[in-house]
């Protein structure tokens, strides 16, 4: 049941959604046993923003085989940094996503003492229903209402989580607040701000933080209904004042300038030039759709940037759509150079999820140091099954599986 009043038919991660919240500590063994009892199609589970080895990255038909009803698969990996990520299938994603097999990965830092106890720490979803009334946007809090009761004076910290394909933007009612990370990211002396808004892409995260104040606040989405806003209060029946939403937070802007840890003069080995274009009809799997292409190809003839470990690389991606392109690349993070020629100016920015607009054009960096071959896809996740998917690839690494349908595999 949503609390727009639909009910809908959901697949779900132990018979919720979203799934359960997995929280687990910087250099921790993480095993997580995946079971399929009904899911027919197969199902995977891929750890978005986390750095994981190549054959823990849950891609079906990529770095292993979808998980048929019946069968178990089990997860093994050590994480190696901090932050908010998720969880999702990879095998038909832009189905299973859609319809709920998702859940939170929170990685706390090594030295998180009772710091961010569970009244204070929030992990709040948007996500998109498809309901008999169309599309329907809510707002799912972790911990079944209960850590919506927040007293006065108390830390805060919001993890949001878009598992929606479009773009989300969110606004806080009620107290200024700080971008604290963004995909999982520290924000370099985060600012406090009030009253603006924040865009968040298709699979991106910031996470919040603010003190309690003695009234109540309001986690509210643009277009606000039924389901769409969270009030926070000290006994979690308040209603909160919603003020018109403010100017759209830059992240390019935000926090304190330092050095990021790749600049714009490094030594690349490598340079990729990645353009985003619409073909308004045409023929894809048998079928006819509007297509989203890499260099003018949609997957399986979008290029494959090849790569060798220890490779300094930058890539420019171009948009020349009218879309939004959450643009995701598995394994590695990203540390943003520019948008549209100009250099970024305030905290570092290192991203697994990059929001690149219409018209705009992104170069960032990475080292390669994860061999392994990876997807980078729109995270507009039906963008991705309509061709927007690319593999970069590490020489000489080679996989034992294979997608499409000889083999069931269906990594979008
Ligand atoms: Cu969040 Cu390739 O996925
Ligand atoms: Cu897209």
């Amino acid at each position: 049941d949503l609390p727009s009043g639909h009910t809908v038919e959901a697949w779900t991660f132990n018979g919720q959604v979203p799934g359960p919240q997995l929280v687990v500590r910087e250099g921790d063994l993480v095993e997580v046993e995946l079971v399929n009892r009904d899911i027919g199609p197969g199902v995977t589970v891929h750890w978005h923003g986390v750095d994981v080895p190549n054959a823990e990255d849950g891609v079906a038909g990529l770095t292993q085989n979808a998980v048929m009803p019946g069968e178990t698969h089990t997860y093994r990996f050590v994480v190696n940094e901090t932050g908010s990520h998720w969880y999702h299938s990879h095998q038909l994603s832009s189905v299973q996503v859609a319809k709920g097999l998702f859940g939170a990965f929170i990685i706390l830092p090594e030295e998180a003492g009772e710091t961010f106890g569970p009244a204070a720490d929030i992990t709040v979803f948007s996500h998109d229903w498809e309901t008999a009334d169309g599309m329907r946007t809510v707002l799912h809090g972790s911990g079944d209402g209960r850590d919506r009761i927040i007293p006065p004076g108390a830390e805060v910290r919001l993890r949001l989580v878009n598992s929606a394909s479009h773009t989300k933007i969110f606004s806080l009612h009620g107290t200024p607040f700080r971008v604290s990370a963004i995909d999982g990211w520290d924000i370099n002396e985060p600012e406090p701000v009030s009253g603006m808004r924040l865009k968040i892409g298709g699979g991106g995260r910031y996470d919040v933080t603010f003190t309690m104040p003695d009234h109540p606040v309001a986690l509210a989405l643009d277009g606000r209904k039924p389901g769409t806003v969270i009030v926070f209060g000290k006994d979690g029946r308040e209603a909160a004042d919603i003020r018109p939403g403010g100017p759209i937070l830059d992240p390019l802007e935000y926090g304190a300038y330092a050095p990021a840890p790749i600049g714009p003069d490094a030594a690349f080995d490598r340079t990729f030039l990645m353009v985003l274009d619409q073909i308004y009809l045409g023929h894809y799997n048998g079928k006819t759709n509007t297509l989203w292409a890499i260099n003018g190809e949609v997957f399986p003839r979008t290029p494959t940037f090849v790569v060798s470990e220890g490779d300094v690389v930058k890539t420019r991606i171009v948009n020349r759509t009218f879309s939004d392109h959450p643009m995701h690349l598995h394994g590695h993070h990203v540390v943003v150079l520019s948008r549209n020629g100009k250099p970024y100016r305030g905290s570092p920015l290192v991203l697994d999820t990059l929001l690149v607009e219409p018209g705009e054009t992104w170069e960032v960096a990475l080292i390669a140091d994860n061999p392994g071959i990876w997807m980078d896809h729109c995270h507009i996740l039906d963008h991705a099954a309509w061709g927007m998917s690319m593999h970069l690839a590490y020489a000489n690494v080679t996989t034992p599986y294979m997608a499409g349908d000889v083999t069931g595999n269906h990594p979008e």
